[in-house]
């Protein structure tokens, strides 16, 4: 039933060397790698419980706008599939009931609530057309393994769009991490890095270290070593002098949440990395697929998670920095303005201001 998107997953398979997380046909089980023990253990961990699932999500073994996104589909799925119910009404309750659990996860990541809705709209369909649970069963299995396959597709498509931008020689700096660990596979702003670099051009990467939980450190560099990619780690308050010194050409990172005015919601620390490039006057670039773009005008409806003090207090949990009584805010967001975005790099082409028309234009919504 799923031969075509099996083959479809197949021509991709040589963008696939890391294969972060996936839904296992044989058993019905999920099946990821915890990136919080990255870099030290490569562990992967399967389930069939949606609450696991949702688990994952919230404690970020799963993390990254697109992989959440997969993820939550995967968990509708699962809540699906080892259902008991025999009755649609009935089973429709209970994906109903994972949804609720998989949405009140992570707030910002605009993957998580577009995932969940176009899985939960395939049960509906089917609810309606069939009224049959094995139907409905069927039908979100095969949406949610969909978004897999198009995620992948599109992140290699975004690469092959974002790989354009960059020259032989750019010296690029990224924030946090939006490799194959943050998608179904290939990765984001990292896919067009990897593209770029796949295409013969000689290229460097500057990778933030991103506090508090370390992404760029953690798993940016983890993933650009394996790929023999040149990386240099950094803390994130250099890129100012790095840009101000001519060391770097670009930025490029990814996105939880864009809106179509093009505010960019991304990892805590983009907002300055995107002033220090444009005070210097160089391109800063954000790549995401179309599924992380919100189609509302303005940032007022980005939600901004606000995660533990004790995050910021400690490096990993492991070593307290500080005062223990201190107090410390700890917002795992923030937003770039459209002036300060050079393009937005997506599956369907490169969108430049006036983002309003130009990313209207690109998710084909039409005045
Ligand atoms: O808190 P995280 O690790 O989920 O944050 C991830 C990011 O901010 C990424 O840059 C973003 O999700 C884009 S990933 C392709």
């Amino acid at each position: 039933m799923l031969e075509d998107l099996l083959s479809r997953l197949d021509r991709l398979k040589e963008f696939l060397t890391i294969k972060p997380l996936y839904y296992d046909l044989n058993t019905n089980e999920f099946v990821w790698i915890d990136t919080r023990q990255l870099p030290w253990n490569e562990v992967y961990i399967r389930t069939k419980d949606y609450n696991r699932v949702a688990r994952a999500i919230k404690d970020m073994e799963i993390r990254g706008a697109p992989a959440i996104g997969v993820t939550a589909a995967f968990g509708l799925t699962l809540a699906a599939v080892h259902s008991k119910a025999k009755r649609a009404e009935e089973l429709m309750n209970e994906i109903k009931e994972a949804y609720g659990v998989l949405a009140a996860t992570r707030p910002t990541a605009y993957n998580l609530f577009w995932a969940l809705d176009r899985t939960w709209r395939a049960a509906q369909r089917a609810f309606e057309v069939e009224n049959d649970a094995d139907a409905i069963r069927e039908a979100v299995l095969r949406e949610a393994f969909t978004i897999y396959v198009e995620d992948v597709e599109n992140n290699v498509n975004m690469g092959r769009n974002g790989a354009k931008l960059i020259d032989n020689g750019d010296r690029i700096v990224t924030h946090c991490n939006t490799g194959s660990l943050a998608t179904a596979g290939f990765g984001t702003a990292l896919g067009v890095i990897r593209y770029a670099w796949h295409e013969g051009k000689s290229i460097k990467v500057y990778a933030d270290e991103t506090r508090p939980l370390l992404q760029g450190a953690r798993l940016t560099v983890w993933e650009l070593k394996k790929d023999g990619i040149p990386v240099t780690l950094i803390v994130d308050g250099a890129s100012g002098l790095l840009f101000r010194r001519g060391m770097a050409d670009l930025a490029i990172v990814g996105a939880d949440r864009i809106t179509l005015s093009g505010h960019v919601a991304n990892k805590i620390g983009t907002y300055n990395l995107a002033l220090a490039a444009n005070a210097n006057g160089k391109e800063f670039y954000v790549a995401a697929p179309t599924s992380t773009i919100q189609p509302v005008v303005g940032e007022d409806s980005i939600v901004i998670e606000e995660r533990s003090p004790d995050e910021v207090k400690t490096v990993l949990g492991r070593l307290t920095i500080t005062v223990d009584d201190v107090e410390a805010w700890n917002p795992a967001f923030d937003i770039t303005p459209p002036e300060l975005v050079s393009g937005i790099i997506t599956e369907k082409g490169v969108a430049r201001r006036p983002y309003e028309k130009t990313l209207k234009e690109i998710i084909g919504l039409t005045e």
